[in-house]
């Protein structure tokens, strides 16, 4: 029996470490990290510097090396069936409808009933698809397909949500448009997201806290002090600025640690 006292963190990732391969490098790197329930944390970092391996660690796609995770109070021994997750492609199947993807994660366990596919309904309308349930994939915008991922995500009601980089491939219009729907929907929902991204604006948007992340390592934590909701106005705002700024000295100043060579 644990004796431990019990976590305020929703999501506690606890010294986590990751490699791929026994003799290998270590991709994630004794990563302690707690978010608390309903709060979106971001993860920002450069390319290859571990953020998706840690994202699949928090779903339980990947089992930590070293360390562990909890999701309320259980530690993650599978993939979680609390949490949705966003791929970085919209990774929609080419032969079903919009309304069909929605319901996939439902459909690989058992039939969906109408309840499921008024769910279903009911989230494609949220994300603005109401006239678009029966297209196929190829017959959807980009944009479109990003938000047929996110209603996917939150089919099952997932109390995380974990999204790497899912908006990265939109023009910029469309990627406000996307962060606006989802801080509606997470906030109606009270899910918990972590949002992986490597870029700066779209994260302090977005989250209570920023995490950046180089080589492995959560080297600075910034917490946002912006009111909720966000509107687009913010972005201008002073406070919206110099986080930014902040945040892209702490990545350039990562950057420069980790290509020092060693002693
Ligand atoms: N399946 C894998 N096998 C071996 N190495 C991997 C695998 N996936 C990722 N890596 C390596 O792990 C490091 C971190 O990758 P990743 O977590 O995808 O970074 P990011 O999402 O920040 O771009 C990279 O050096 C990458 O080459
Ligand atoms: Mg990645």
């Amino acid at each position: 029996m644990s004796t431990e006292q019990p976590k305020s963190g929703f999501v506690t990732i606890e010294r986590a470490s990751y490699r791929y391969d026994a003799a290998g490098p270590t991709v994630v790197d004794a990563i302690d990290w707690t978010i608390p329930r309903g709060e979106i944390h971001c993860l920002l970092g450069r390319s290859g510097c571990g953020k998706t391996t840690l994202l699949k660690l928090a779903a339980g796609l990947l089992m930590p090396s070293e360390g562990a995770i909890r999701i309320g109070d259980e530690a993650l021994a599978g993939p979680s069936p609390r949490a949705g997750f966003v791929f970085q492609a919209p990774t929609l199947l080419d032969w079903l409808s919009a309304l069909d993807n929605v319901l996939l994660p439902v459909s690989l366990k058992r039939r969906p009933t109408i309840a499921d596919k008024d769910a279903a309904l009911d989230l494609l309308e949220r994300v603005g698809l109401a006239d678009f349930a029966m297209r196929r994939p190829a017959e959807l915008s980009g944009g479109q397909q990003s938000r047929v991922a996110v209603a996917r995500a939150l089919i099952g009601n997932p109390d995380l949500l974990l999204l790497d980089e899912p908006f990265a491939a939109l023009d910029a219009l469309t990627r406000e448009e996307l962060q606006d729907d989802l801080l509606r929907l997470c906030a109606l929902n009270g899910t918990t997201a972590l949002f992986v991204t490597h870029d700066i604006g779209e994260a302090v948007y977005l989250a209570d806290t920023v995490a950046v992340m180089a080589a492995g390592r959560v080297t600075h934590v910034r917490r946002i002090e912006l009111a909720r909701p966000r509107h687009r106005d913010m972005r201008y705002a002073p406070g919206f600025i110099a986080a930014c700024r902040a945040l892209r000295d702490a990545m350039d100043g990562a950057a420069t640690a980790s290509r020092r060579p060693a002693a």
